[in-house]
């Protein structure tokens, strides 16, 4: 049977997942989250789930140890992964409190300096003082993080679907938050092995550190013939506060996301994607049947099916089955720690590509899936 961990790798919670149910919030089950956390999630490397925070590792190693702490986290709203939202709220509260003494923890921490010994305790102090609007946003709020790094795999991902259909792509993105991952073919893309894609003018430049060869991607974006995302609470990047919501989602340690956050914001302001609001499994196929016919209908999503409840997942595998008996499928999931594309035709499905790649983006192991 997969462990918690097994499962959070793939993507796939289990059913003994505290995220996923208030009543297993035991302090015991909620450390052991929050271990998890630094050990997988806020390593510098091991896995494409380790996006290096040191920050957030010593924090999460802190509140496994305090009774407080987990009763804050233990308010989280359910299917919401914990450390996650408890991290977001916190650092949320403090864009508005700079001159708090956790404050300067936060900016040294954007400059990427170690985090201090006075650290937790600052963090404690200021859960204590601001718990009723922390409380506030762990009830109210939800992990939304729209991560534009995350198309450095997605971009070639759209390449291969257009190449092997040799057709546009008509483009469904589930779990869309605000749709800045549809402005794909509007941003930079510079490889370590060398390769460049785009006009090279666009404020989003995605670097990403290329691990073995490549797939062989077309130089020119394929054309998209239709695109749309769905998303249960569609964020809209023209609300200050739901962009600072956003900000406050980027872990503290990692400014340079941030930065590429505030310029897909700036593409997103002028031409936004259209955002429907909806659950997934519910509408997905009334968005299938308006995707133009002669295009390539392309669903993807990235780290999205960790919110999704295990009933919620097989209804929306049984949706992209169905939906393949009308025409074919690709289906490009960026979930735990893998890419995965897939043409499924009469419910049969063939893999196009399948890589490991870090969580947001910053690398893809072409070679090694
Ligand atoms: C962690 S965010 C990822 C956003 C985006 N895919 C990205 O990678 O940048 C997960 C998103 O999935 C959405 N979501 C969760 N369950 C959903 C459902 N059943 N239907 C539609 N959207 C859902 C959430 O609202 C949230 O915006």
């Amino acid at each position: 049977m997969a462990t918690a961990v097994d499962a959070r790798q793939s993507g796939m919670p289990g059913p003994d997942d505290v995220d996923q149910n208030r009543l297993k919030r035991t302090d015991a089950a909620l450390a052991r989250r929050f271990v998890e956390f630094a050990d997988l999630e806020c390593a510098a490397s091991g896995s494409g789930m380790s996006v290096n925070s040191p920050t957030y590792a010593a924090l999460s190693r802190y509140i496994a140890k305090h009774p407080d702490l987990l009763a804050l986290a233990r308010e989280c709203r359910a299917g919401q992964p914990i450390p996650n939202l408890l991290l977001a709220a916190v650092k949320r509260v403090v864009q508005d409190a700079p001159r708090s003494a956790l404050a300067p923890h936060y900016e040294r921490a954007a400059r990427g300096d170690r985090p201090s010994a006075a650290l937790p305790g600052a963090f404690a102090e200021f859960c204590a003082d601001n718990r009723a609007r922390i409380l506030a946003l762990l009830e109210s709020r939800n992990v939304q993080t729209n991560e534009v790094g995350r198309c450095s795999h997605l971009m070639p991902a759209f390449g291969i679907v257009s190449k092997v259909a040799r057709q546009p792509v008509a483009l469904i993105d589930v779990g869309a938050g605000a749709g800045l991952n549809l402005l794909w073919d509007r941003f930079d893309y510079r490889y370590s092995d060398g390769s460049a894609f785009g006009t090279g003018r666009s404020p989003v430049r995605i670097d990403c550190e290329s691990r073995g060869p490549m797939p062989e991607t077309p130089a020119r974006f394929p054309e998209v013939a239709y695109r749309v995302g769905i998303d249960l609470e569609p964020i809209d990047l023209a609300d200050d506060e739901q962009y600072r919501w956003l900000q406050a989602l980027v872990w503290a340690d990692h400014a340079d996301r941030t930065v590429l956050l505030a310029n897909a914001r700036r593409i997103w302001l002028q031409d936004s994607p259209r955002v429907v609001a909806g659950d997934a499994v519910e509408r997905l196929s009334e968005l299938i049947r308006a995707a133009p016919i002669g295009a390539a209908l392309c669903i993807f999503h990235c780290h999205v099916l960790n919110q999704f409840p295990a009933s919620a997942r097989a209804a929306f595998t049984e949706a992209l089955r169905s939906a393949s008996h009308q025409r074919p499928v690709y289906h490009v999931s960026s979930e735990g720690e893998h890419l995965n594309v897939t043409r499924l035709v009469n419910g049969r499905s063939r893999p196009l590509l399948s890589v490991l790649r870090s969580a947001h983006g910053r690398w893809v192991e072409w070679s090694d899936g």
